[in-house]
């Protein structure tokens, strides 16, 4: 296809920018097998599959072995792992080919060289025999690394382009520093989990300290996210690309909040089990699976924070039509005149 046909250009207040809907579906692939890998690292970790073969890059030393037993979870892990390392560099090459953005560009390089770094973790962490330093740095940019995927799949997408400033009410505090802040506290609390789930295998109980820390994270987390969120539900409720990603992330920290205490009570039981057990297996999973959902919805909900309550659209939404009547907000929640922008 031609690229004049599968190039849409996107909105006249920015015509600089121009849509490949193929690269944004790609990206979005992407990010889909991205969160599929860590489903399929979590049940390696929850399966207590971490070690079933010594052996690195080789399998055995072979390059397919058999899949029985764990050899199931840690091989078909590392399959899944070089799946997404090739959509990777194909995602690379076409950013850096079709690309006009540098930043977008290097966020596409930054992508390839996270998913080598993160393949690196694994094998070493199966070389040192699972230290938990490397694990969980390991289970640390696979996050990193999903968050990449994601963003990548924001900037390329329709709605990116297509979004418009709105004023900020002013006097408060700026929206995009809540959700940073949140984003931050999901992030630290992450590194606790993965801390917490490494420092323990299935037949061992969980550090008490860590626990606690880990619940004194999701009360931060649950603030932080929780007054962002509504802060924006209330200030621009009628503006879905704003309160879409907030009603998300809400629904998703309460479901994981859920699953917390869940894997708690099944891994408090799990020592006196013969071998780890389905429920917890599947719990765990899932909690760390949420955990991945919530941080990267919130990465979504402050990156288009950034886009169109960016402080520089203020002053020129202002300059377009100041409104006394909603704080600076027109009546439909957008400045009447939009400002032409760079390339963002
Ligand atoms: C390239 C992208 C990769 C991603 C995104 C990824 C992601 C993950 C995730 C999310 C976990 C689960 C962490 C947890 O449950 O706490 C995990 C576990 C694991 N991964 Fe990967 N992984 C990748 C590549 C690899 C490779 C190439 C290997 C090679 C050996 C590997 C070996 C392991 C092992 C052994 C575990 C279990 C660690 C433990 O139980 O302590 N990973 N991975
Ligand atoms: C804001 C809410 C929460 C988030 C974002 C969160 C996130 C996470 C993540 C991502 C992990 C695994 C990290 C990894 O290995 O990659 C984890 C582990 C864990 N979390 Fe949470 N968590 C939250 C709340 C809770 C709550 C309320 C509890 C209840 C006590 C809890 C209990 C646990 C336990 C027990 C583990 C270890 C599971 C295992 O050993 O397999 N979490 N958490």
């Amino acid at each position: 296809m031609p690229i004049a046909d599968s190039q849409k250009s996107i909105g006249n207040w920015q015509s600089a920018i121009r849509m490949n809907r193929g690269l944004n579906r790609y990206a979005i692939l992407v990010a889909c097998a991205t969160f599929f890998l860590i489903i399929a690292g979590a049940l390696v970790t929850s399966n207590d599959a971490g070690l079933a073969t010594p052996d690195w890059p080789l399998s055995n030393g072979q390059f397919f072995p058999k899949m029985v037993g764990n050899l199931f979870w840690e091989h078909g892990h590392r399959m899944v792992a070089t799946t997404v390392g090739m959509l990777t560099i194909v995602l690379t090459v076409w950013i850096l080919m079709k690309e006009g953005r540098s930043w977008v560009r290097k966020l596409g390089v930054f992508a390839l060289l996270a998913v080598i770094a993160q393949g690196l973790l694994g094998g070493l962490t199966v070389k040192l025999m699972l230290p938990l330093a490397v694990s969980t740095a390991h289970a640390t940019l696979a996050q990193l690394f999903f968050c990449t995927t994601v963003s990548l799949a924001v900037f390329t997408s329709r709605s990116w382009m297509e979004a418009r400033p709105l004023p900020e009410v002013q006097g408060t505090l700026p929206l995009r520093y809540l959700c940073t802040a949140a984003l931050v506290t999901i992030f630290l609390q992450l590194i606790i989990g993965a801390t917490l789930r490494h420092s323990a295998t299935w037949d061992q109980h969980l550090p008490t300290q860590l626990i606690l820390a880990h619940i004194g994270g999701a009360l931060a987390v649950t603030i932080a996210l929780g007054s962002a969120s509504i802060t924006m539900l209330r200030r621009y409720k009628d503006e879905k690309f704003l309160t879409r990603p907030a009603v998300v992330a809400l629904s998703l920290l309460a479901v994981q909040l859920c699953l917390g205490v869940a894997a708690y009570m099944t891994r408090l039981a799990s020592p006196s089990d013969p071998q780890p057990l389905n429920p917890m297996i599947a719990i765990t999973v899932a909690h760390v699976a949420c955990g991945a959902l919530v941080f990267v919805t919130t990465i979504v909900l402050t990156l288009r924070t950034y886009r169109v309550l960016n402080g520089a659209f203020v002053g020129a939404a202002h300059r377009g039509r100041p409104s006394s009547t909603t704080g600076g907000v027109t009546q439909h929640g957008r400045p009447r005149s939009a400002p032409p922008t760079g390339g963002t």
